[in-house]
């Protein structure tokens, strides 16, 4: 079975998609990470992000960035995925690791932005986790702030809209709702709340 997680920055994809990794005993994968890891090389090199073919040759190089580096949590290296996202040859260089991923046995979750769209459109379940951009940008904020990193509300909520906007409007895999994707507000549920009402949708697949 593939579970198809995405949605826009920090809905709750990340947590929900691990939460429900453990609780089925399915592979987890992170695509942001490796998104943010071709950022993260890019800005470490002092590469320019719109360079198309550095981008792309970085693609080729995410297995040297440990998924420990503090970097590849920070917002400077969400904004720098976000921009190498839009490059195809990038795009097109990750897909095929992450569609052998998601045919591991005995099923796997793998959250990030095109997975119900483009890279696993055969997916069993699909949820597209959505937020208030004011209650997204709180909870990146309180995430921040407890790793101890110094940030202002008011700079994640411009950056968390920048880069949604960035997102959805790309040519290439934009962020979008799958049709057949279910629509799961997390604004008022907490993580439980958010993982009983997936875990329903599931349990309903696997039956
Ligand atoms: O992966 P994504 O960027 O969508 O979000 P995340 O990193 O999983 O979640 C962002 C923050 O929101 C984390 O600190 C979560 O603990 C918190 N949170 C959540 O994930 N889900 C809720 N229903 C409520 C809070
Ligand atoms: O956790 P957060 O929501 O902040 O972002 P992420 O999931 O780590 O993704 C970072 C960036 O990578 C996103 O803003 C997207 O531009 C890009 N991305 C993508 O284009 N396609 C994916 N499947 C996953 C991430």
């Amino acid at each position: 079975m593939i579970i198809a997680v995405d949605g826009p920055v920090a809905a709750g994809k990340g947590t929900l998609a691990r939460r429900i990794a453990e609780k089925y005993g399915f592979h987890y994968l992170d695509t942001g990470a490796l998104y943010r890891a071709v950022g993260l090389l890019m800005l470490k090199e002092g590469q320019d992000l719109s360079d198309v073919e550095a981008a792309a040759n970085m693609a080729a190089r995410v297995g040297e960035v440990s998924p420990e580096d503090p970097g590849l949590r920070e917002e400077s290296t969400g904004g720098a995925a976000s921009i190498v996202a839009n490059n195809s040859e990038v795009r097109a260089a990750l897909l095929q690791y992450q569609r052998n991923f998601a045919h591991r046995k005995p099923g796997t979750v793998l959250d990030g932005r095109d997975i119900g769209t483009v890279v696993c459109p055969e997916a069993e379940v699909k949820l597209f986790i959505t937020a208030t951009a004011e209650i997204r940008a709180r909870r990146r904020f309180d995430e921040l702030i407890a790793k101890g990193n110094s940030v202002s509300y008011h700079d994640i909520l411009a950056d968390l809209k920048i880069r949604d906007a960035r997102d959805q409007g790309r040519t290439t895999a934009p962020l979008k709702k799958a049709i057949d994707a279910h629509l799961l507000d997390t604004s008022k549920l907490d993580i439980e709340a958010a993982l009983n009402a997936a875990s329903v949708l599931i349990d309903n697949r696997l039956g």
